[in-house]
């Protein structure tokens, strides 16, 4: 197998296929990324064509569109099946599942639901899309870096059903953020809040997460407000191109682009924090 793309969440991915003993090639476009891949064992290839000379099966995990069109230029597909894990509209899938197609190759959307410690602990959820025997084939490669790997039906409904999953996670850590506001302006004692909060029936995996950064004011990078706000901006474009009315995609996404604008692109998302304090002074 191949794996593109060793950022924040390509670089645990990649970890955890070749600690379960996948034969792995990687390639990052920052070689110095790939330096813990080799120690624990992958090759690493010089470009992004010995990638695909020496692989049936490559993953893209990479920060958009653009940089898989970038990658891509340089493959030679046949025979190949591409396995596009990041996040990008539904239209940009479709568009690259036929250029694959055109170049002999197939293509499946493995979208995930969770961040950078579900990552590292293998705990993602994919979501699948394409042609039906090309999924069953790549679905068990995923397991070692996967909770739970389900099929969605055909492109490009994983990436739309990523969107969807996008909404319910975004709006409950957001509403978590504001929760903190409301409650350190109003003099309450946040670590109080934390113990109440992990302690309820909202509790989640995220939410735990979350509420420790809250609690403390630790915004170092486990989801970035950046890339959270590319995510807004694909639901609210899908949105509009379906005619559905998502008033909360609309609140955050001003909310994500003013903690954006204000310098914490690359801290976490929960930075939104500081916008709120900032609408407020
Ligand atoms: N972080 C999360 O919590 C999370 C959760 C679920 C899904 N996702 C999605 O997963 C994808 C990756 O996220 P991430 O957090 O790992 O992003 P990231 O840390 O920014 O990593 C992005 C990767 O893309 C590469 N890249 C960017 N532009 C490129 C280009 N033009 N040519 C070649 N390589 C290029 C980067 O290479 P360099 O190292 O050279 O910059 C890096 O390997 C995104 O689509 C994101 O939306 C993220």
């Amino acid at each position: 197998m191949g794996f593109i793309g060793l950022g924040t969440m390509g670089q645990p991915m990649a970890l955890n296929l070749v600690r379960a003993g996948t034969d792995l090639v990687v390639w990052n476009r920052t070689a110095s990324r790939a330096e813990p891949l080799r120690e624990a064992g992958a090759r690493v290839a010089s470009t992004v064509a010995e990638v695909f000379a020496r692989s049936e099966i490559i993953i893209l995990m990479l920060a958009n569109a653009a940089a898989a069109d970038a990658v891509l230029e340089d493959a030679d597909l046949t025979g190949r099946i591409v396995v596009h894990m990041g996040t990008i509209a539904p239209e940009d899938s479709q568009r690259l599942d036929s250029a694959v197609r055109a170049g002999g190759g197939s293509y499946v959307e493995a979208p995930v639901s969770g961040s950078r410690v579900p990552a590292e602990q293998g705990a993602l959820v994919a979501m699948l899309a394409g042609d039906p025997k090309t999924t069953d084939t790549v679905r068990p490669l995923l397991a070692p870096m996967c909770r739970e790997t389900i099929v969605c039906g055909p492109v490009p409904d994983a990436l739309t059903m990523k969107l969807a999953t996008n909404i319910f996670m975004l709006s409950s850590v957001m509403g978590l953020v504001e929760a903190f506001h409301f409650a350190a302006r109003n003099h309450l004692d946040l670590g109080t809040l934390r113990t109440i909060v992990d302690n309820s029936q909202m509790a989640s995996d995220i939410s735990r997460v979350k509420s420790a950064k809250l609690a403390t004011r630790d915004f170092t990078i486990q989801g970035g407000a950046a890339d959270v706000l590319k995510n807004l901006s694909l639901v609210a474009g899908a949105a509009r191109a379906a005619g559905v009315s998502t008033p909360l995609i609309e609140t955050m996404h001003r909310l994500m682009e003013e903690t954006v604008v204000l310098g914490h692109g690359t801290a976490d998302f929960t930075a939104a924090l500081k916008a709120l304090e900032a609408r407020d002074s």
